[in-house]
């Protein structure tokens, strides 16, 4: 099968379209058949040898964390699925890329039968980032106030429609092209990072989902009520700062979970969230979308198409 690969760490020239076995899917996983891949942040973090739990010692491997595509074979310990159900899912950090993937079968879910493969892909491992952010790690309640830093971005675009469905008032930051995407997403309050401090527009909030780190992290500290908490998924919060006291702070890692990702599908179905996929890439073109990621302003997701 053709995948991209990483045989060492470095820049866009490190990656490949190599022909290479298709996976064997152990016991408790499944063989899915690639029609489109999601592109993160991560992916380029994982080439470069900035992704701590991707150490040189796990190379030479496929990139891409997500996919969406159809069954072709399945582990001896599988029942709930088939060759030919369509599924999509966030996988481990190896395999996305390519024209074969295997995934655990406890964290994958079916692609709903009115979404296309495209769209499938957009949505598991950004909106499990935001789902875990708001609620298993935020404890986001309705009538709530949540800042969301980066609000346009994959994960920031679905914490922004999470955030309007749980009930809570919703501000959010992004660059002045952005503004009108995070109020069309639901953000009752929208702030351009460029144009002034965020600190000066935004009254306390009890939650900060924090999806840019540094300054921006640590100013943060600033709009939270008394006992607020302040997520990221970037660097652990410093707790030890005088205005962090009396509240918390906490940095953690997206995990693959079924279950959610059937719920978020289910909103989705139900058009309370619709997943933005702002430009597609061809598999081949997976150094292309990379540098468009990481180098543009984008909307919502970046796709591979891998097949029809
Ligand atoms: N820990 C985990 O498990 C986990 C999981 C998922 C993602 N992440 C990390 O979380 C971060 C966000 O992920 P993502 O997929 O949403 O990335 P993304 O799609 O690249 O989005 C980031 C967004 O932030 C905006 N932005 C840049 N600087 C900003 C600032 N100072 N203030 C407010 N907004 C700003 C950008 O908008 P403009 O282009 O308009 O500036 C962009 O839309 C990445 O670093 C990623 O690696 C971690």
């Amino acid at each position: 099968m053709k995948a991209i690969r990483i045989d060492h760490f470095g820049h866009e020239d490190t990656m490949h379209l190599e022909d290479v076995p298709r996976p064997t899917p152990k016991a408790d996983e499944l063989l899915v058949k690639v029609a489109a891949a999601g592109v993160n942040p991560v992916d380029y973090k994982i080439r470069e040898g900035q992704y701590p739990a991707v150490k040189a010692d796990a190379l030479p491997l496929t990139l891409g964390r997500e996919i969406a595509g159809t069954v072709v074979e399945v582990g001896s310990q599988v029942s709930a699925y088939k060759p030919g159900d369509k599924v999509f899912a966030m996988i481990g950090a190896d395999g996305g890329y390519a024209e074969y993937a295997r995934v655990k079968a406890s964290n994958v879910d079916r692609i709903p039968s009115t979404m296309d493969a495209v769209t499938a892909a957009a949505i598991p491992l950004a909106a499990l980032t935001a789902w875990q952010a708001l609620y298993d790690q935020g404890q986001l309640q309705p009538n709530e106030r949540v800042l969301i830093h980066g609000g346009s971005g994959g994960v920031g675009h679905f914490a922004i429609q999470f955030a309007r469905v749980c009930g809570a008032e919703v501000f959010a930051t992004g660059s002045k092209a952005s503004l009108n995407f995070m109020k069309e997403l639901g953000a009752h309050h929208v702030i351009d990072y460029k144009a002034g401090r965020f600190e000066d527009e935004c009254p306390e909030v009890d939650l900060v989902i924090d999806l840019i780190g540094g300054e921006t992290q640590k100013r943060s500290w600033d709009v939270l009520v008394d006992g607020g908490r302040l997520v990221s998924t970037l660097q652990a919060p410093d707790t030890s700062l005088p205005q962090a006291q009396g509240k918390r702070g906490l940095r953690f890692t997206v995990k693959p979970n079924g279950k959610q990702l059937h719920e978020i599908a289910a909103l989705i179905v139900a058009r309370q969230v619709k997943p933005y996929v702002h430009r597609t890439f061809e598999l081949e073109n997976a150094v292309e979308a990379l540098h468009y990621l990481a180098t543009e302003h984008v909307e919502g997701k970046i796709v591979l198409k891998v097949a029809s």
